[in-house]
């Protein structure tokens, strides 16, 4: 994880950093630091333990005006947040200041091998990168020489994404990557780099994306671009079209709630991207690969798991393809007998996760066919993959994920239609479906009402549902978990009774989801056996199902529709945890321990 941005050019660094931080801060948030290198020749470095705030709050009092620096926030992998882990890091005479985002994994024996003789001032693994540069620019090489030499020592397990200064030549930054994300950023004041194109939009909305294994050399007119052979190469930069105001978070408290509020306009701009003459449309090479499958994998991680979860059922029961969804972290290491003809489906909001690109590497070795559905276009899951669709979400900034598991169920199911053929009202259903998400949003003081009376002053809860609804139990309980700190499990109803009903005491909240008509008087029979334990019942449940004393009652799924159930309860879920973390006064938006995009395995 961590986030880096660095800038030359001929405006002052400082605020363009900072500002670039703060947008950064959802790959991580437990310090942050950075370096310039001042017009009156001083190198200036200020870290901070915890959030890009201290670190503003800190360099107030310094003296920072510069035309070039680098800047870091950071997600602790090794080395507890601190002021001495922080990044940037020094070599030892003081002249490379280094930033890093990644693992490098044989830290230790470059370390005994090289450096045993520094006197080192962290316990971070980026510190040997930094000191290594150091080492071989004492013993005579140049600095390009001496960073390519570093970088080649980093075994095949490491990742990273480096952004390097020399105070001698402070004009310059030095950045490479490999598995982790990195951008160039170009215009005609200032050169920038970034691990993500939204931190920088202020700014140019033309980026160059490093390869991994080359090297960039940035001044403030060019960017060099080296392969990894060392060879001089050139790329045109892309332009990206997107608002820099998707990525503000307006009158909102937080972006979380932003986020859960622009669900409806999610749906309706998948319709109208996926949806030609009342059909979903979807690319027939992609249709045609997956029809040769006689199985389909979706593999994802967390959230998105969570929405493969639900997808697998429309890709069965439409598409009528066997289809089962995979923990990527599981995968990778312990995977099942796979088919004779598999194909792969990987679902990602920031498309940089390193449990499923672990995945992705792994399958394409085997030469099976992938297909990535994703928010960020152009990250590695979907360059790598055979095929890649967007989910369309627009940027989502709250770690917590909300909008993007909307549109990869959405994404999801629009494809399961394509394969399947016919569904020529699917149009219609998924506008009707939009109106019904408004509704639920719109209802929401009713779900805070909820939150403050069950779950703000409680200590645990349970969430249960059967069929589909079990699948949503998981992503509900994760939201609540990870943004209130409540301990929460999600359960299949009719397995509580199998030995968790045992943790059922007075007052402990169980929320019942019920949208599956099948099921719903079974989940009830559940929800009413935590009942006569004490438990504080809450139902949420589709009008068609519900009665008079249901808490939250959804708009109405009849018939087939009622597979939609999840993309209705996804919002109402969602709320309860927003609401629940609000009422504890807590930091919605940046939950403690985690970072939004998890690039280390
Ligand atoms: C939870 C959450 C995470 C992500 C997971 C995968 O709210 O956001 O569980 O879903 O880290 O990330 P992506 O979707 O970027 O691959």
């Amino acid at each position: 994880m961590c986030g880096i941005v660095g800038y030359t050019g001929v405006n002052d660094a400082l605020p363009f950093l900072l500002g670039g931080l703060e947008k950064l801060e959802y790959r991580g948030y437990d310090s942050a630091g950075v370096y310039i290198h001042t017009d009156d020749g001083h190198d200036m470095l200020v870290k901070e333990k915890g959030r890009v705030k201290d670190l503003e709050k800190k360099v107030v009092n310094c003296k920072m005006q510069g035309h070039s620096g680098i800047a870091h926030t950071r997600w602790a992998t090794h080395g507890q947040p601190s002021i001495e882990n922080a990044h940037p890091h020094i070599s030892a005479d003081g002249r490379y200041y280094l930033v890093h985002n990644g693992v490098i994994e044989n830290y230790k024996q470059l370390k005994a091998d090289y450096l045993s003789d520094v006197v080192f001032k962290s316990q971070t693994d980026t510190e040997v990168a930094v000191q290594l540069v150091g080492k071989f620019a004492d013993a005579g090489m140049d600095t390009l020489s001496a960073f390519r030499k570093m970088i080649n020592l980093l075994n095949d397990d490491s990742s990273y994404a480096f952004l390097l200064i020399d105070a001698k030549t402070p004009g310059l930054l030095y950045t490479a990557k490999c598995k982790s994300p990195l951008l160039v950023g170009v215009s005609k004041t200032a050169n920038v780099v970034t691990s993500d194109a939204m931190a920088v939009l202020n700014l140019t909305k033309d980026f160059i994306e490093l390869r991994d294994g080359e090297i960039a050399v940035i001044s403030k007119e060019s960017v060099e671009l080296y392969d990894a052979a060392g060879q001089r190469s050139t790329r045109q930069p892309f332009h990206l079209d997107i608002d820099p105001a998707a990525v503000d978070k307006g009158t909102y408290p937080f972006f979380m709630l932003k986020e859960i509020d622009e669900q409806a306009i999610v749906a309706r701009n998948l319709i109208e991207h996926y949806f030609v003459n009342g059909l979903p449309q979807i690319d027939e090479k992609i249709l045609s690969a997956i029809k040769q499958a006689d199985r389909l994998y979706i593999v994802a991680a967390g959230t998105s798991y969570h929405a493969a979860l639900i997808g697998r059922r429309f890709f069965e029961k439409w598409a009528g393809i066997s289809t089962e969804a995979h923990i990527a972290s599981e995968f990778a290491y312990d995977h099942p007998l796979i088919s004779k003809k598999p194909f792969f489906v990987f679902i990602s909001q920031s498309g940089e996760t390193a449990d499923s690109i672990q995945v992705l590497d792994f399958i394409k070795k085997e030469h099976y066919p992938s297909l990535t559905l994703a928010n960020v276009m152009n990250s590695t899951l979907t360059r790598e993959a055979d095929f890649a669709l967007p989910i369309l979400a627009g940027p989502e900034i709250a770690v917590a994920s909300t909008k993007a598991y909307m549109a990869q169920i959405l994404t999801q199911v629009i494809l399961a239609a394509a394969l399947a053929g016919g569904h020529d009202q699917l149009q219609a259903e998924l506008s009707r479906l939009a109106i019904d998400l408004q509704t639920v949003i719109d209802g929401q003081d009713k779900i805070k009402e909820l939150a403050d009376t069950y779950l703000v002053h409680a200590d645990r809860a349970f969430y249960i549902g059967r069929a589909a609804d079990a699948d949503v139990t998981l992503e509900a309980a994760l939201k609540l978990k990870e943004i209130s700190y409540t301990l929460v499990e999600g359960f299949a109803a009719g397995e509580l009774k199998h030995g968790t009903i045992s943790l059922i005491e007075q007052n402990t909240p169980v929320i019942a989801l019920i949208s599956q008509s099948k099921t719903a008087g079974l989940t009830r029979s559940n929800l009413e056996e935590t009942m006569a334990r004490g438990a504080k019942a809450m139902t949420i449940v589709t009008k068609n199902l519900a009665s008079s004393d249901d808490d939250i009652i959804l708009p109405a799924l009849n018939g087939e529709m009622e597979m939609f159930g999840p993309i209705l309860e996804a919002v109402p879920i969602q709320l309860l945890a927003y609401y629940t973390s609000l009422g504890r006064k807590l930091d919605v938006d940046h939950p403690r321990n985690l970072a939004k995009s998890v690039t280390v395995q």
